[in-house]
């Protein structure tokens, strides 16, 4: 705990949304519902999970793009669930984030010399030590200097995320939230791009929530990995024990679904192991369900709450926890 750069209490994260022009009643949406997990300095923690589970808006609260509904958020000790825009400023340069679709999120009609500028301007970089800020930059991730004045479109996909990795990096961030950063490339510029934030992490002492909805890719970068399943973290693990002793039900299916490439790996993916009904979870119970080989009776009344199993090792099911 006294290591942790970011911890997270009972997070959680509704939306509501409004069906139609026509007065109808509102839905709740519950995006985040009390997750709570905390991030080591210098540690990579892989989020997967399902589309619409949760992810992003995890991720994107603990940047402070997004406001919680409820829950606290700290960053070294501080509380920046408590903190005002004002206050939150000087803080903002320490969490950063690199979205999937470097696309959208770089102005295509700024350079890339004015795209790394821009937050050195906004933070009021030194003007006198920009130009040598930006050429750093470029070294870090490994971008030719004689592309300057080069446009985002005039780059391919994993250029064009080096410069979103880049822009992230250039006020010297503690921690960066990336989200599907690597899920638009092909396989193999993926691993390029996973390298290079694996070797940023030990140069530059970085801490990552690495988010994606590919477990294969969140176990060759991360250190722990939380698996989220409607808005809650139903397993936490280091890596190597996900693998080789997946206990909740959900991570045995998501682990069926990654390729094998081990033939000794201990835990092996079987046929039944994929999801089963399609009928909807008794809302007192777990959200898991209607989804689960495994159930028991208690399963349909109580929600099971995140407990330790082993060292390192916790899971949110009334299997282990009766
Ligand atoms: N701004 C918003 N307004 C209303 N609902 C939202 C909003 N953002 C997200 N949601 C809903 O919250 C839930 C979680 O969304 P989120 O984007 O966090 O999921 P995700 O795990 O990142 O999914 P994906 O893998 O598809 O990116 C989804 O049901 C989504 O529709
Ligand atoms: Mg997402």
């Amino acid at each position: 705990m006294n290591n942790a750069l970011i911890t997270i209490q009972s997070l959680e994260k509704e939306f509501v949304v409004r069906r139609g022009f026509f007065p109808r009643p509102k839905k709740i949406i519950r995006a985040v519902d009390g997750i709570d997990f905390s991030i080591n300095t210098g540690e990579t923690f892989g989020l997967v999970g399902e589309s619409g589970c949760g992810k992003s808006t995890t991720g994107r609260m603990l940047v402070r793009l997004m406001p919680p509904t409820s829950g606290k958020i700290y960053y070294q000790g501080e509380e920046l669930t408590a903190k005002t825009e004002k206050q939150m400023l000087p803080l903002r340069r320490n969490l950063q984030m690199i979205f999937q679709n470097p696309h959208g999120s770089l102005n295509p009609r700024m350079s890339l010399e004015q795209i790394l500028e821009e937050p050195l301007k906004i933070h009021r970089y030194p003007f006198s030590n920009r130009a040598k800020r930006i050429r750093e930059l470029m070294d870090y991730v490994g971008l030719s200097q004689t592309s300057m004045d080069r446009y985002p479109a005039e780059f391919s996909g994993g250029q064009r995320q080096r410069i979103a990795i880049a822009r992230a990096l250039a006020l010297d961030p503690k921690f960066i939230v990336a989200d599907e950063a690597v899920s638009a490339l092909d396989v193999s510029i993926q691993a390029q791009i996973l390298n290079l934030l694996m070797d940023l992490q030990k140069e530059l002492g970085l801490t990552y929530l690495f988010i994606s909805h590919d477990l294969g890719v969140v176990n060759y970068i991360s250190d722990r990995i939380g698996v989220m399943y409607l808005g809650k973290l139903v397993e936490v693990a280091d890596c190597n024990t996900l693998y080789r002793r997946p206990l909740h039900p959900y991570t045995k299916i998501l682990l069926a679904s990654v390729p094998v490439a081990d033939p000794n790996q201990t835990f092996k993916a079987m046929a039944w192991d994929t999801p089963e009904g399609d009928f909807p979870a008794p809302p007192a119970g777990c959200s898991f369900y209607n989804r689960c080989r495994e159930r028991l009776d208690i399963c349909s009344r109580q929600k099971p709450s995140l407990k330790e199993q082993a060292q390192g090792q916790s899971v949110a099911c009334h299997l282990f926890n009766p």
